[in-house]
């Protein structure tokens, strides 16, 4: 078994092989002078079980370009089986034709992946479950959902919380959270405004004088966090805390979640957290 890793997911892949006992595989990545990328596999991958690490992270297009390079590298190169560990997969939110004319962008790589060499797709806390029938290579769908629970358990006191889905959509992935919890739940009506922003209406379940978690698959822009603090405020929460599987936290999250008035914030390790958007309401769990 071999292990490497594109640029978007290098700290993740030492560490499942440091947990592994196995030294990361050496590939190097390099650019051309007219911008093309070249991806040459530093070591004899013949007949070998080989696996890609790299999350579809900022900047998303030029990873993805990595990945599949990589990808056909290593089968140029021979490799006997080739599994794309994706832990973040952005496009899963491109995932269904929500206005005329435009691409199911999720359905697109999926089939890029399996061109380009992918024998297998492990991927983690899918936008929608549904995302995962995009694929015809067999994918692995893992959750981080335990993992975050159980730092919830271990760390918080449970007796006066809520979980809480930001809208109808998240429900079913709350629900889980909730149940390992043994917690109640409750859920926000949420419409879209636009890329960035979000508005919540009514509270479906009891927040008043409780300590409340949202819970998410991902934060991206942080618009529909600070959006549903407002409203459990509003709505008499005692404490607000959140959990995601995915810290994206691009373009205005860092300040958003810097200035709202959120106790604390779990996020996983599928998105590299540079240092400055480290701030000391964040916690971060490995998934290695
Ligand atoms: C939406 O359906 C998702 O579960 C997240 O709520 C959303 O992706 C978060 O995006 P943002 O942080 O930009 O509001």
């Amino acid at each position: 078994l071999q292990i490497f890793a594109c640029n978007a997911s290098r700290e993740l892949a030492s560490e499942i092989c440091h947990r592994l006992g196995i030294r990361l595989g050496q590939l190097d990545i390099s650019r051309f002078s007219n911008d093309n990328l070249r991806v040459q596999i530093q070591e004899n991958v013949r007949e070998r079980d080989v696996y890609v690490v790299q999350s579809f992270t900022e900047p998303v297009s030029e990873h993805i370009m990595e990945l599949l390079i990589t990808l056909d590298a290593l089968r140029s190169a021979s490799a006997q089986r080739i599994t794309a560990v994706i832990p973040y997969y952005s496009y899963a939110r491109s995932d269904k034709k929500d206005a005329p004319r435009i691409s199911i962008t999720g359905r697109l790589i999926a089939d890029m992946l399996k061109t380009a060499g992918a024998d297998r797709v492990l991927t983690m806390d899918l936008h929608a479950d549904q995302v995962h029938g995009f694929f015809s290579v067999p994918v692995d769908h893992l959750t981080a959902i335990p993992a975050i629970a159980e730092h919830f358990r271990r760390h918080y006191d449970l007796s006066n919380m809520v979980a809480v889905a930001t809208d109808a959509g998240g429900a079913k992935r709350v629900g889980r959270f909730s149940e390992r919890l043994s917690i109640p739940m409750a859920i926000i009506d949420k419409r879209r405004v636009s890329d960035t922003d979000v508005k919540h209406g009514e509270v479906v379940g009891d927040v008043r004088g409780r300590d409340v978690v949202i819970f998410e698959d991902e934060i991206s822009t942080g618009g529909t966090l600070v959006s549903t603090v407002a409203t459990l405020k509003a709505a008499g929460a005692r404490s607000i805390h959140a959990g995601a599987v995915h810290g994206v936290l691009c373009g205005p999250a860092i300040e958003r979640l810097r200035e709202a008035e959120i106790d604390s914030v779990v996020i996983s390790n599928t998105v590299a957290l540079p240092v400055e958007k480290r701030l000391p309401k964040i916690t971060t769990l490995s998934v290695a």
